[in-house]
């Protein structure tokens, strides 16, 4: 199936694995592109320890971008994630779009809300060449138009079965599409949250999507290095048994585990956004739980699609199972 979003991303099938901090790395993200799809390096992608040093920070992600261009020659991306709080005094960014304009990466896939250093960003993605996919962590008609005024060439409508963190609107993936699908003027609109199997990709192409935007599918693949035991403890998983709960900014779910329990009861117990946050323990308790495995210290984030994952497959066999069908009907 070739469309909109194949030709614009130069890609063979409209689906991209969404960046997810650790368990991304050049293996994972050049066997996606070599599939057809487009992969997509997170922050701390290949690594097993962060850095608080940001030149550090931006040359460990230069060595993923050499190694994903050693395995690939196909398109590839990369996750900017602008901190929000301190939008004129972001350490991290400045020396990261600096790598990732030097080494020459054809997209990226933009997180963060429609302001002035964005629409700076933008500007400067744009003079050179490179493909601008945008994502609002809380997707709404109005950032969806200012993204696209800004130079979005696609834009993706996240909903709330996704994995990671939960938008604040709780609004599931069969309601934000369409919303997001009538905000935009002109650009085409991918659909992520909960996508797991070619059921949900027919579903979101009919709600008016152009492609898949795509995390816990492909945690589940061969080539992901997220922790076998993990792995395996998901296989026997469904959306039933993740535990909510709420933290910064919103939301978060997890599989069940001595983290994730004391998550919920100091919820239920009425603990601030902000208190759950810091006990949450940002992307390091994500590290420990998914990339080393113990999933009591740390928790274990995936979508409500895992329900529908039985086995972990090669990554080809992924993107073929997800999309092969469509090749009949374009
Ligand atoms: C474990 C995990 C980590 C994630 N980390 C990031 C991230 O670093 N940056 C980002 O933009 N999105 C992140 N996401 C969101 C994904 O890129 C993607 O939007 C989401 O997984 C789609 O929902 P799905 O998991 O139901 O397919 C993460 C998702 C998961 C499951």
């Amino acid at each position: 199936m070739t469309n909109r979003v194949c030709s614009i991303l130069g890609i063979e099938k409209p689906i991209i694995q969404g960046p997810m901090v650790y368990l991304t790395d050049a293996k994972l993200v050049a066997a996606v592109s070599n599939a057809g799809g487009m992969g997509s390096l997170g922050p701390h992608a290949g690594q097993t320890d962060s850095t608080k040093d940001p030149i550090e920070r931006a040359e460990r992600l230069r060595t993923q971008i050499q190694q994903v261009k050693e395995l690939t020659d196909k398109p590839f991306s990369v996750n900017v994630l602008p901190s929000q709080n301190h939008e004129d005094d972001d350490r991290y960014t400045p020396p990261q779009l600096e790598v990732i304009f030097e080494e020459g990466v054809p997209a990226v896939t933009f997180v963060g809300e429609p302001n002035r250093s964005m629409v700076r960003m933008f500007g400067e993605f744009k003079q050179r060449g490179i493909k601008i996919v945008y994502r609002s962590l809380n997707p709404t008609p109005e950032n969806t138009r200012a993204a696209e005024e800004a130079g979005a060439d696609i834009v993706v409508a996240t909903g709330f079965d996704e994995g990671g963190t939960l938008p604040i609107m709780t609004l599931g993936t069969f309601s934000i599409v369409p919303l997001i699908k009538d905000a935009v003027k002109d650009i085409p609109v991918m659909a992520a949250g909960g996508i797991a199997d070619r059921r949900a990709v027919d579903a979101t192409l009919a709600l008016g999507a152009e492609g898949v935007y795509c995390g816990t599918v492909f945690l589940m693949s061969q080539e992901c290095r997220m922790a076998e035991n993990v792995k395996q403890a998901l296989l026997g998983a469904t959306a039933r048994d993740l535990l909510l709960f709420r933290t910064m900014p919103a939301y978060y779910r997890s599989y069940p585990g001595d983290l994730a329990r004391e998550l919920v009861s100091m919820d239920k117990a009425g603990a601030t956004n902000e208190e759950l946050g810091a006990k949450m323990g940002g992307f390091e308790n994500l590290r420990i739980g998914m990339l080393e495995g113990d999933m009591d210290k740390g928790y274990v984030s995936v979508g409500n699609g895992i329900t529908h994952i039985h086995e972990i497959k090669p990554i080809k066999q992924i993107i073929d199972d997800l999309t092969a069908h469509l090749n009949a009907t374009d």
